[in-house]
């Protein structure tokens, strides 16, 4: 059994001084209730909030955050980040962010080959990209003369990659800085499933933050 984020971020010397953590699932706020337990010295500076993360950051970032600072690792499953959540993270200038972007397991799942989407899905990536123009920046129409002089249309999608520069690009339109070369999290069949990319939140410590998450990036990461 490998340590979750949770118990990595308990275990971590020096000690932060507070943990929060958000999860929606009760069965999960449970097992997150029993770290106190297992970590009694930090017990009292553990906070388990029960919630959608979106509602619970939005909230958090609503504070006075002048005289503080934060890591925030942002661990979704699937699509459940909303880019407002991310705006209010780097509206803070005081939270560095580690988020697992669904480049694979979502975006791409989402965005047909034909360029056809359902609207529920539309409404989904809107939520997540917190723009509409990602049609036109993953869709182009490749034209194609034929013999008898008319030309055939074909829809062209973008890459994975092309989609994880997008997103990473977005980032940089909100954060102090940004990784520029996000870590692609692939199967085994070497299929990308995440990017987990690295954000900062105040110009001050941007310089460092970087340097460290660049090297975790590249080379500390298995
Ligand atoms: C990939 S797991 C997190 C694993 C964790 N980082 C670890 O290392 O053990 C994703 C978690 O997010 C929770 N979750 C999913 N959607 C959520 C939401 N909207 N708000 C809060 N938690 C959510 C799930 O219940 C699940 O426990």
């Amino acid at each position: 059994m490998l340590d979750g984020s949770a118990r990595i971020a308990l275990k971590t010397d020096p000690r932060f001084d507070r943990y929060v953590f958000i999860e929606r699932s009760a069965v999960r706020c449970a097992e997150l209730e029993a770290l106190k337990t297992e970590f009694p010295a930090l017990a009292s500076d553990i906070k388990i909030r029960q919630g959608n993360a979106n509602t619970e950051i939005q909230e958090l970032c609503r504070k006075d955050w002048s005289a503080h600072r934060a890591v925030l690792f942002l661990d979704p499953y699937g699509m459940q980040v909303e880019w407002k959540t991310i705006e209010a993270i780097a509206a803070t200038k005081a939270i560095d962010m580690w988020l697992l972007f669904p480049l694979g397991i979502g975006v791409n799942r989402l965005l047909t080959r034909s360029g056809e989407i359902p609207e529920s899905w539309r409404r989904r990536l809107n939520l997540l990209l917190g723009t509409e123009n990602w049609y036109d920046e993953f869709y182009r129409v490749e034209s194609t003369p034929t013999l008898f002089g008319t030309a055939e249309d074909r829809v062209v999608k973008a890459t994975t990659e092309t989609m994880g520069r997008y997103f990473n690009e977005r980032l940089k339109s909100v954060f102090a800085a940004v990784a520029d070369e996000p870590k692609v999290l692939r199967n085994s069949a070497n299929c990308p499933l995440y990017l987990l990319c690295f954000a900062v939140g105040n110009d001050k410590g941007a310089p460092i933050a970087l340097r460290i998450a660049n090297h975790l990036l590249t080379k500390g990461l298995q």
